[in-house]
């Protein structure tokens, strides 16, 4: 079993990167930590170095990254992946310099998702220079599409040390890898990719001014104001450039009694099991995979 320490990126390729960039740091407010000349921009919200790499080239999710213990672990990770018959390619020095992380390796999920597995991702220390004020605390998880969530439960713990949480009938596998209710979710979805990226506020008051603020700025607001009974989270979905749906949420529930909590099944039919609050609760959009590159 390997060992998740934590969730570390996101890479989404893009077609238009100043429009991508642009509206990373002015509407969702992350800090533009770095633009490289190779067109890869690296968008800050947390201790992380980065958490959203945007690659200039065709449209569609690139990889979702993993944190792994040490360089150790990632090795012992790598030969368990192909022991178990996972084709795993190691990034190179340069590739793993993009990402700031001293090494990693990326294979894909048996649903077509490309994941990447690093060790030891760039902390940095001075705060976070956000770009507008919408009171991102961090990058809090990251949503993947798989046709069968029981199947993609079935890969997810099997494989890594991910718990189901809570359970949206056959549409969603709520996963956690420490106390946060959910690090990790999959949708059901019959391609691919990444149904959204989370980011955590501080408050309530923050999800209301952002709401105000994206209507203000014609962003399509996707799902919420609402609140997700499984996780008790406050949320709001809204859809940014090529496809990427980002979320804001506040109020995620912990699960500090691992013995004690029983995963729950809800029904997305009954009402309020999607949202509390009882808004409309359309499933919000997914950027596909990109069709498999090499590693960039
Ligand atoms: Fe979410």
């Amino acid at each position: 079993m390997i060992e998740l320490t934590d969730i570390a990126y996101v890479r989404s390729g893009v077609a238009d990167l100043e429009g991508a960039t642009r509206f990373a740091t002015e509407i969702v407010g992350l800090e533009l930590a770095e633009k490289t000349e190779d067109g890869v921009a690296h968008l800050r919200a947390d201790h992380r170095h980065h958490c959203l790499a945007l690659v200039q080239g065709t449209s569609g999710v690139l990889a979702s990254g993993f944190e792994v213990a040490d360089s150790d672990a990632l090795a012992l990770a790598e030969t368990e992946l192909e022991s178990r018959g996972f084709r795993v390619t190691r990034g190179s020095r340069e590739e793993a310099r993009s990402r700031r992380v001293r090494d990693f390796v990326a294979f894909d999920d048996p649903f077509g998702n490309r994941l990447e597995l690093a060790s030891h991702q760039e902390t940095v220390v001075r705060p976070v220079a956000f770009t507008r004020p919408a009171g991102i605390t961090e990058f809090g998880h990251l949503c993947l599409d798989a046709p069968d969530v029981r199947e993609a439960y079935r890969f997810w713990n099997g494989t890594f040390n991910a718990r189901v949480s809570d359970w949206i009938g056959d549409a969603a596998c709520l996963m956690r890898i420490d106390p946060v209710h959910h690090k990790l979710a999959v949708f059901r979805g019959d391609e691919p990719g990444l149904c959204h990226m989370n980011f955590q506020v501080e408050s309530m008051d923050d999800v209301f001014r952002s709401w105000h603020f994206l209507q203000d700025h014609d962003v399509q607001i996707e799902q919420g104001p609402g609140r997700h009974p499984q996780s008790t989270a406050i949320f709001l979905y809204f859809l940014g450039p090529e496809g990427f749906t980002y979320e804001y949420s506040f109020g995620v529930r912990r699960i500090e009694d691992e013995a004690a909590w029983r995963p729950r099944t809800f029904d997305p039919n009954e009402l309020g099991s999607i949202d509390m609050w009882l808004g409309p609760t359309k499933r919000v959009s997914t950027q596909r995979q990109a069709v498999a590159t090499p590693v960039r």
